[in-house]
């Protein structure tokens, strides 16, 4: 796992950008796991801006999100689709079609966690996966205790979890207590990952994630067995290490 650190915010979303640019440079056909949350959103703003720019196109690019909420509408305001088409598919050429996300609102929701990793599966992985850390270690919804063999799953949201998202809905109680998620096998067969951390409420997370044991209480602490991880943290994350 290599860290790489950086002043700020902006600094690690300019080195995620970039790495995204050149990975959809890079060949006629690449898939993008694609992450939510605060953190990425000035990454996707910078895609954004490259687009108006440099033109840089997505018609060959396949999306894959890591997780949805179970019981949101996808065109409702709080799911993670939702999220995707306005903070980045509304604003550049991918065609819909090779946007992907489970669905949280599935009748047979068994049946498409099963659909979303045979999706990936197919792929042998997404090319270049990005992750966010919680403030627990989670990546995607994989709460700590998860099993490191989990595929694409339903998981029940810590408390923490559903507080730290709070501010995207009305009130705690909007806060679904389930979603869909890859699981940490799903994650771990991508072929490169970027995890991005930034502030001082993830650095914690981030000394386990490096210095404590290997072990589901920390599920990001996973990614020191894969061969290709880059951690992007700025000065705030990175104070504990
Ligand atoms: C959510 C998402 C994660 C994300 C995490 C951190 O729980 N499911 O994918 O990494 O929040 O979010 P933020 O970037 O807002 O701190």
């Amino acid at each position: 796992m290599k860290l790489v650190k950086v002043k700020n915010y902006e600094e690690l979303s300019a080195f995620a950008a970039e790495k995204i640019l050149e990975k959809v440079r890079s060949s006629n056909r690449v898939s993008l796991g694609l992450a939510t949350g605060g953190t990425p959103v000035r990454t996707y703003e910078l895609l954004i801006d490259d687009f108006k720019k440099r033109k840089t196109s997505y018609q060959h690019v396949h999306t894959y999100n890591l997780d949805e909420y179970v019981g949101i509408a996808a065109d409702a305001q709080t799911s993670y689709q939702y999220y995707m088409f306005e903070h980045l598919f509304n604003h550049i050429d991918i065609p819909k079609e090779n946007v992907h996300l489970p669905n949280g609102t599935a009748e047979n929701i068994l049946q498409e966690t099963q659909r979303y990793e045979d999706a990936i599966d197919k792929l042998k992985g997404v090319d270049l996966q990005l992750l966010g850390i919680g403030e627990n270690g989670h990546i995607g919804f994989n709460e700590p205790g998860t099993p490191f063999d989990r595929t694409t799953h339903v998981t029940e949201l810590e408390e923490s979890t559903r507080e730290a998202n709070s501010r995207y809905f009305n009130s705690l109680d909007e806060v679904p207590t389930h979603a869909i998620t890859m699981g940490i096998a799903t994650i771990l067969k991508s072929k490169e990952i970027v995890l991005l951390a930034s502030g001082e409420k993830k650095a914690e997370a981030l000394y386990q994630m490096f210095n404590g044991e290997i072990s589901n209480n920390c599920p990001a602490s996973v990614l020191r067995n894969h061969p290709n991880v880059i951690v992007v943290a700025d000065e705030q994350a990175a104070s504990k290490l």
